[in-house]
């Protein structure tokens, strides 16, 4: 798969409603077996759209921040088979701490969409063809969101995502 320097769009979101929805159109594009890298500051609006990503995905419980446990897993109702792993590595210190849960599998042998919120902790973690989303928060509750990947394919994705969430 040929890797490119980052390609990207940006757009605003005005609200967390529609950080959410951003988030689920976006699942409607998402191939089963994905990584998905949410960035951004504390509040930035990462886990909104992580909860979007879930309506849209069909994850049969809502998305709620994985702090403390770092993982966990979703699958839709009636179960599919289908997994979508929501990842926080918030508190995550060292190498260690993501090998205990099992990160590198989840990304090695990927079963399933991943979304990572603070992937910075697991920077050289995160393979190139992920999709990324970084989070900057302006004034209220504006919200920039730039999508970006260094992959054709996922770039693919990006653009089917921008046509139906914008038009263009
Ligand atoms: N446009 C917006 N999009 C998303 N959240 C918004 C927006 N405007 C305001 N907010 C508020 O910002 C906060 C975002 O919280 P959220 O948990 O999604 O952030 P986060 O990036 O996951 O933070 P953390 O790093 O602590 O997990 C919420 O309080 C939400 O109500
Ligand atoms: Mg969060």
């Amino acid at each position: 798969m040929p890797i490119l320097d980052p390609l990207s769009f940006e757009c605003v979101s005005h609200s967390e409603e529609q950080t959410q929805r951003l988030g689920a159109r976006l699942a409607m594009f998402l191939p089963a077996v994905c990584v998905v890298a949410l960035q951004g500051d504390l509040g930035a609006g990462k886990t909104h759209f992580a909860r979007g990503v879930g309506v849209g995905w069909g994850a049969a419980q809502e998305l709620r921040s994985p702090t403390y446990t770092m993982l966990q897993e979703h699958h839709r109702d009636p179960d599919t088979g289908a997994r979508l792993y929501h990842v926080d590595l918030y508190r995550a210190e060292r190498d260690a701490d993501l090998e205990s849960i099992g990160l590198r599998e989840l990304i090695e042998e990927n079963d399933g969409v991943v979304l990572i919120e603070w992937p910075e902790r697991a920077e050289g973690w995160i393979p190139g063809d992920a999709i990324r989303v970084r989070f900057d928060a302006t004034a209220g509750s504006k919200r920039n969101l730039t999508f970006s990947t260094h992959s054709a394919s996922a770039w693919q994705i990006l653009l089917k995502f921008r046509k139906q969430a914008f038009g263009v």
